[in-house]
């Protein structure tokens, strides 16, 4: 069949907090989606085949390794991005500030998904142990940091969170 040929098909879904409608080829997927016809690049590509976690998006209340669902599969669901963490205003998300302050970050390329991954993470487990934050984020893998300063943004922001002052734990 020739390019021009592909049916497309419609799709509308909220992504971080904002309606979408827009036609996909049936093929697309939502990684695709979301950084070449949404202009999300916040989500990023680093292996394509469903190990690295750096596509990850948060999906009607679920970690989705973003590149390994179909646009189609994500019709009516509410999806969030990086890019929708921080508020309104620009205010970093305690997730955000934590990965600053905690230097859970070198190079960022696995941030964005970790970041979306310890936010469903938190929603689930306010209160998570250094192993639960490990097992949590195993999905996501970072070559950077060796996970250490990871795991203690987490911290961070789950003290935050809940309002109580973060107290590294020694080493
Ligand atoms: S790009 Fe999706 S898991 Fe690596
Ligand atoms: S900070 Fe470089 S891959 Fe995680």
């Amino acid at each position: 069949m020739a390019k021009s040929q592909v049916s497309k098909s419609q799709v509308s879904m909220t992504v971080n907090g904002k309606a979408v409608d827009a036609l996909v080829e049936p093929r697309t997927l939502l990684i695709h989606f979301l950084r070449e016809q949404l202009n999300l690049t916040g989500p990023h590509i680093g292996c394509d085949t469903s190990h690295c976690g750096a596509c990850t998006v948060d999906l009607d209340g679920k970690s989705v390794k973003s590149c390994t669902v179909f646009t189609v599969q994500a019709n009516g669901a509410d999806i969030r991005t990086i890019e929708g963490m921080a508020a309104a205003d620009g205010t970093l998300h305690a997730l955000q500030e934590g990965f600053r302050e905690m230097h859970g970050l070198q190079c960022g390329f696995c941030t964005p998904g970790m970041i979306v991954r310890a936010w469903r993470l938190l929603q689930e487990n306010q209160n998570p142990s250094e192993e639960e934050i490990r097992i949590g984020i195993s999905g996501n893998l970072c070559r950077c940091t060796g996970y250490q300063n990871i795991v203690k943004a987490i911290q961070y922001a789950a003290a935050k969170m809940s309002g109580v002052p973060f107290q590294e734990a020694a080493e």
